[in-house]
């Protein structure tokens, strides 16, 4: 596989080595310095980012390449440009091209364009690269034997709900998401291909709406934003009213497994979707997780440069 443009398209081998090595990276950042040695990575984002952008470029530095940063108006694309030229081009000069943009398809089309790999650094419908980092962090908690165990996101049916279904059914986990449904529901499709995959993995799909079964005995319970980048502001006050049940509190949190803890992709507002004692709480693991984006993304590039994913 040349790219990882969807979660869907990884197989368990690819995210088993993957995270291996990101296991790897955490112990030894400098492992592989020389890996990217005279090779540019190109990174490319139309909307904000914290972690990713900077988890790419520590990355790519980490592994003895030069990151390219490029803001969404600072390319010709934006005035016209075609995505397929800007694709060749800069197969042209980098080695890979890390992309954060709205639509799945342009980065389908970049991906379809370029000679070079090309990683999904979050669209409106989907975060691979993020599904590494914690699903990384879940190993470092649980180990590798996850049967019995349940795995809970709870919130906004977005792209990180989408991701963290795809992922959970590639690793054979008993996944649920606990939305409040309608507007607000995971993707049909996704949620149809993500049981696809589950009944080749062993996984368990459930989508709910009714957050305190969800909460209940779970190992994890995962959050995120209830406004994504690019959602309608007018909504604000008819979605946080429809969210509210769902925040983790920390009578939610009261309702999981002993051993059980809490993520977040970040960034996070606390008071809503989480409470602040929680997410600053004994059972987050959120700066691990966070932590984890850095030494996923360099496993990620160090694997696809060297044509070592196969995809499924
Ligand atoms: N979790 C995540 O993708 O964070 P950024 O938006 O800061 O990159
Ligand atoms: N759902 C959020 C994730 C941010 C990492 C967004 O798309 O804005």
């Amino acid at each position: 596989m040349k790219d990882l443009l969807r979660t869907e398209h990884l197989s368990r081998a690819d995210v088993d080595l993957l995270l291996d090595t990101a296991a790897d990276f955490a112990q030894n950042p400098l492992r592989s310095q020389t890996a990217l040695s005279n090779k540019s990575v190109a990174i490319y984002m139309t909307k904000p980012s914290t972690r990713t952008r900077l988890a790419s470029e520590t990355a790519v530095a980490h592994l003895g390449g030069t990151p390219i940063f490029i803001r969404g108006d600072e390319l010709q694309l934006g005035r016209g440009e075609t995505i397929a030229d800007t694709a060749k081009i800069i197969s042209g000069y980098c080695d890979a091209l890390i992309v954060r943009t709205f639509a799945q398809s342009d980065i389908d089309e970049l991906g379809a364009h370029s000679s070079i790999p090309v990683i999904n650094g979050l669209s409106d419908d989907d975060h691979p690269t993020q599904l590494l980092a914690d699903w990384v962090t879940i190993r470092e908690n649980f180990g590798t034997d996850i049967k019995g165990r349940k795995f809970v996101y709870l919130g906004d049916g977005n792209n990180m709900t989408h991701a963290w279904l795809i992922m959970g059914a590639i690793m054979g986990a008993h996944v649920v998401a606990a939305t409040p449904g309608g507007k607000w529901a995971p993707d049909a499709a996704v949620v149809t291909k993500a049981k696809e995959i589950a009944a080749k993995s062993g996984a368990t799909i459930e989508v709910t709406n009714d957050p305190e079964s969800a909460a209940s005995g779970a190992s994890v319970l995962y959050t995120d934003v209830w406004m994504s980048m690019g959602d309608p502001e007018a909504e604000r006050a008819e979605k946080t009213k429809a969210l509210t049940p769902f925040a983790i509190t920390e009578k939610l949190m009261s309702l999981t497994e002993k051993d059980s803890v809490f993520m977040h992709c970040l960034p996070a507002h606390r008071g809503e979707e989480v409470a602040g004692s929680v997410i600053d709480g004994p059972k987050s693991v959120i700066w691990r997780e966070a932590f984890h984006r850095r030494t996923t993304i360099q496993a990620l590039l160090y694997h696809l440069t060297r044509g070592e994913i196969k995809g499924n």
